[in-house]
């Protein structure tokens, strides 16, 4: 069974959606996207997602599509006919088909899309002995604030990672641990979390977010600061977070142990909270 993909105003088979070669997303990278969790078959801080996806339009001057249905219904409707139980909603705007210029073009109308993918949330499976990640400089371009599908260099460190046997890697600039490739990156010393400051240089992850307010309210200290690999290291505990793997315990970084090696109390406990948090709302 195929699924069932959105594209500019319409629902098909994944098969029909098919974009333009002069698409500036394929072309330059023109592009934005949010990737939303469902849980229980319910999106998870949607909200949230919508507003960092205007934002990120807004910093690039790409104009939505003036008759696009509102794009909660889009998800719904996508997690509905697709049956997701647990996964997530990718949805991706595009400044649109125009002959290939450097030049933005003046009437372009932006290329939409969305799809689902299942996977396993609640149950990440590398929830239970911990994520193991490696390091690599941050080569990527310095407005990471903006949510665009130019992946390649992450895509690059992560497959690193993964030959190495890793789950990720922690991308550092001058020594700082900026974040994951596709997550942010926390550490947990003198019974501190700290993660490094809403800048250029990092994406403002909502689960970052989510996961600061649920430490402040359990009483947690959290320093948005800048760590380095060094203090990663050294830290009694490491975590990264998305919406995809919510909060994921690090236990070792380039083959040293962090704490004793195992998933640590605050980050397991930050986890359960999140979780907590959904089935309340
Ligand atoms: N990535 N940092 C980067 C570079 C990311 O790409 C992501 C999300 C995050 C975490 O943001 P959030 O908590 O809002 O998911 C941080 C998504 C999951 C992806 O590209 O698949």
């Amino acid at each position: 069974m195929e699924r069932i993909a959105y594209i500019n105003g319409e629902f098909v088979p994944e098969s029909r959606a098919r974009v333009s070669i002069f698409d500036r997303g394929f072309l330059f990278a023109d592009a934005v996207y949010e990737v939303t969790a469902v849980i229980g078959g319910r999106l998870v801080d949607f909200p949230a997602h919508a507003r960092r996806l205007a934002r990120s339009l807004g910093e690039l001057s790409i104009d939505p599509p003036a008759d696009a249905p509102d794009l909660l219904s889009i998800h719904r409707s996508l997690i509905e006919r697709n049956g997701v139980e647990e996964g997530s909603v990718y949805m991706q705007m595009s400044r649109g088909a125009a002959d290939r210029s450097f030049l933005y073009p003046h009437a372009s109308e932006s290329t939409v899309i969305a799809f689902t993918q299942e996977k396993k949330i609640v149950a990440h499976p590398a929830v239970a002995r911990g994520a193991r990640v490696i390091t690599a400089d941050d080569l990527r371009w310095q407005r990471r604030d903006i949510k665009t599908v130019q992946l390649l260099y992450s895509s690059m460190a992560r497959t690193r990672a993964a030959e190495s046997g890793c789950d990720d890697a922690w991308l550092t600039e001058d020594g700082v641990v900026t974040e994951a490739t596709s997550s942010n990156a926390f550490i947990v010393t003198g019974g501190r979390i700290a993660t490094h400051p809403l800048d250029r240089k990092i994406l403002p992850g909502i689960t970052r977010s989510v996961v600061i307010d649920l430490a402040n309210d359990g009483g947690l200290k959290v320093e948005e600061r800048a760590f380095t690999i060094e203090e990663a290291i050294a830290a009694e505990e490491a975590f990264m977070t998305s919406s995809t793997t919510i909060v994921l315990p690090v236990v070792r970084i380039d083959g040293v142990a962090v704490g004793d090696g195992a998933p640590r109390p605050v980050a397991l406990e930050l986890r359960r909270r999140y979780l907590e948090r959904l089935s309340d709302g």
